[in-house]
């Protein structure tokens, strides 16, 4: 037996020496001390032995027991130790490496200079109006003196809404420009008045480098007494060389609007070669801005307001155009792209 108790010792050393996983160190553990283990099974048999050579056997194999036991929980110790080491090393935090920046958005361009011109505006008097997106076909030609079948309906080919018609007001449309709102207003709070109303519009057309189906104006709205267009020429003068920071000039043409009358176009002095004439004014020393003109009695009255009391101008520039202009920017879809690279430039 003590033969067999050497062999055991010897073989187990050995074999531990070996291990190098908890797994293979416990399924030691289980082959020599475990239930049916083998030192197990020689320390079982010692009671078959005879009584002069129990005691001695006795204390033999308690000593490779522990010797074993102890064997086996240095082991383990070593064996945990290097799997916390490698854990570490997996996991390694340099804290001397630069953090990533968090991305933090910022306004759009089309609302930077919304804000803008709301601002100037808002210092001239004027209030801030608002209106629906989806509107009625009254509100969009009709009450603006244009009729179901006038051809400047076609000046603004339009989306319509299926299956949700206004009781009182017919078709329902994506609005086609903000000139609505001038009828709201004035329903609302009647005469005299003096607004501007940013928003959206939509158009059916076929976009090109300056022409989207959806863009934003900017309405304007003053309803006076003794109003003239020489007002809005110096209001629009005012605007337009305190957003640029130099002075501008601007112009009127005639142009046609039939919620106008007489209506004009309006152009300010480029401001790229100070009128002398370049690629970007087409060589005319003039930049196209905007439609106006006296409101025609027939909005006025659409609006309830009295024609014989008052009088006022409106006008529609496109924000779009504008912001355009302002940034140097040369394709009118890349502003509403939603490319990140394009609008971190601004
Ligand atoms: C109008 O929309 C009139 N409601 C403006 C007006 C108001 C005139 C009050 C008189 C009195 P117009 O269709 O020209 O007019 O559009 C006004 C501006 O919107 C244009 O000068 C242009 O800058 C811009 N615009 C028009 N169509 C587009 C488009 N598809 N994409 C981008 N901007 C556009």
């Amino acid at each position: 037996m003590e033969k067999a108790l050497e062999k055991l010792q010897k073989d187990a050393t050995e074999a531990l020496k070996k291990v190098k996983t908890l797994q293979e160190l416990q399924e030691l553990n289980v082959k020599y001390l475990g239930r049916k283990g083998e030192l197990t099974n020689i320390l079982k048999s010692l009671k078959d032995l005879p009584v002069a050579e129990k005691p001695k056997m006795g204390q033999v194999s308690n000593q490779v027991k522990i010797t074993l036991e102890n064997t086996i929980a240095n082991k383990q110790k070593e064996l945990e130790n290097d799997g916390i080491e490698k854990e570490l090393a997996k996991d390694f935090f340099d804290t001397s490496i630069p953090g990533k920046a968090r991305k933090v958005g910022h306004i759009h361009p089309i609302s930077q200079v919304q804000e803008e011109v709301e601002r100037i505006f808002s210092q001239m008097g004027f209030a801030i109006m608002d209106g629906p997106e989806i509107e009625s076909e009254y509100y969009n030609f009709e009450g603006l003196n244009i009729p179901a079948d006038h051809p400047a309906r076609d000046m603004q080919d339009t989306f319509f809404i299926q299956d949700k018609d206004d009781p009182k007001h017919g078709r329902m449309v994506l609005r086609t420009h903000t000139s609505p709102v001038q009828i709201r207003t004035m329903e609302k709070y009647g005469a005299p008045l003096r607004i501007i109303v940013p928003g959206r519009v939509f158009r059916y057309e076929a976009t090109d480098t300056s022409h989207d189906t959806t863009f934003y104006q900017v309405e304007g709205l003053l309803i006076d007494k003794e109003i003239s267009l020489s007002h809005l020429k110096g209001v629009m003068t005012d605007f337009l060389t305190r957003l640029f920071g130099k002075p501008v000039k601007v112009r009127f043409r005639p142009g046609y609007f039939p919620f106008v009358e007489p209506g004009l176009e309006l152009d300010f002095s480029c401001l790229l070669c100070e009128g002398k004439g370049c690629r970007v004014c087409k060589k005319t020393g003039w930049v196209e801005f905007m439609g106006a003109g006296m409101v025609h009695e027939n909005v006025l009255k659409a609006g309830g307001v009295d024609p014989k009391k008052y009088q006022g101008w409106a006008f529609g520039f496109g924000l779009t155009r504008l912001v355009m202009m302002r940034y140097g920017i040369d394709d009118i879809r890349l502003l509403t792209g939603g490319e990140q690279r394009f609008l971190e430039q601004f």
